[in-house]
């Protein structure tokens, strides 16, 4: 099957597919304005760690190509403040910032003219996109050695080829296990408010054929109280030196449950995930619009209307519960503060 790639650069455009029209809908959108992809983060049309800092990183690539700045200064002033604009659309996944740094770092250098530096970016920018699908099949790779055959594997969210730049993290793994000829299933959970595990991880698993059973999040302790898992298997949105994984609100919950029931639990990420320098009690985490709880995908009111909610998008599992962080460099177990600083530098 052909491959599937959320966000592309067009060569003066970038087009994305809009995740939230997704089981219903295949809809893509194109821009050429940088403010476009911005607002698309803050939506959630593009989410996912990598695959909102490859999208910022086109942001910033538009902002280059259609910059009306006569000279290298100019060109840099508007590039930087695509940077920042691009920086505040959310908070938590660390690739986001990654992503812009790296972009950022493009300006360091000198520059003979504007259209040497627009080339630089835009160069820079493919680049992230092509790594994050080659780091991702790597994941799959590596993640592969710890699944056998027969395995139930359950995952969270979506951490998936929509998530990222193409294959996926947690379910590039499940990609690789599959494509190797393993027997495996799927248990995807639903991911309450916003359904990317129901929309999103179904709907890519189901296009390709892999087996997948859908159930609402409170079942976890059930399916697994039944011995009807074997491994767990998330993505990440930031993974601290420490080994604590930041992901999709849900994640924690998993992660004590399995710990209760004696199944391991993994978190697929790529390196650009791991922040070796956020302390824990740092870390911002996202609290996004209380309307996302009251209602079903913005439609359906379950409760009553101004209920005061909580709306955290993600938690944090501490290291202690997690079994191993899978990379493109390789596996880190505990203790993390060693082995994940010995990948990232490695
Ligand atoms: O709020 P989202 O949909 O952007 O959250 C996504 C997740 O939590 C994913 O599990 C994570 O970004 C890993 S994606 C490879």
């Amino acid at each position: 099957m052909t491959e599937l790639h959320p966000v592309e650069w067009l060569g003066d455009k970038v087009r994305w597919i809009n995740t939230l029209k997704i089981p219903w809908e295949e809809e893509y959108i194109e821009t050429k304005d940088y403010e476009r992809v911005a607002i698309a983060i803050e939506r959630m049309e593009i989410r996912g760690a990598p695959a909102i800092g490859v999208a910022a990183a086109f942001g910033v690539a538009l902002a280059a190509l259609y910059s009306g700045a006569r000279d290298v200064e100019g060109l840099k002033g508007d590039i930087r403040r695509a940077l920042e604009r691009l920086s505040r659309t959310r908070p938590t996944a660390v690739n986001l910032f990654w992503a812009l740094n790296r972009m950022g770092r493009v300006l360091e250098e000198d520059y003979s003219d504007t259209e040497e530096l627009r080339r630089a970016i835009i160069k820079e920018a493919v680049r992230i996109f092509e790594e994050d699908v080659k780091v991702n099949k790597a994941i799959g790779r590596v993640g592969n050695e710890i699944i056998e055959d027969g395995d139930t594997i359950l995952t969270h969210c979506n951490a998936g080829a929509l998530a990222t730049a193409g294959y996926g993290t947690a379910l590039g793994v499940i990609r690789a296990a599959w494509e190797s000829g393993k027997k495996i299933k799927v248990i995807a959970t639903e991911t309450r408010p916003v359904l990317q595990g129901a929309r999103l991880t179904v709907w890519e698993l189901v296009k390709e054929g892999i087996p997948v059973t859908l159930i609402t999040d409170n079942m976890v302790g059930y399916v697994m109280s039944k011995g009807l898992v074997n491994k767990v298997i998330v993505g990440a949105d930031r993974v601290l030196r420490t080994g604590h994984v930041i992901n999709k609100i849900g994640t924690y919950t998993i992660a004590v449950l399995a710990n209760r029931h004696g199944v391991p639990f993994y978190s697929a990420a790529p390196i650009s995930t791991v922040d070796l320098e956020t302390p824990v009690e740092k870390v911002v985490i996202e609290e996004r619009n209380p309307d996302e709880v009251r209602r079903v995908l913005g439609k359906l009111l379950i409760t009553v209307p101004d209920v005061p909610v909580l709306n955290p998008a993600f938690d944090i599992t501490p290291p202690e519960l997690v079994e191993g962080i899978i990379t493109e460099k390789g596996i880190a177990r505990k203790p993390f503060e060693e082995t994940l600083t010995k990948l990232v530098k490695g």
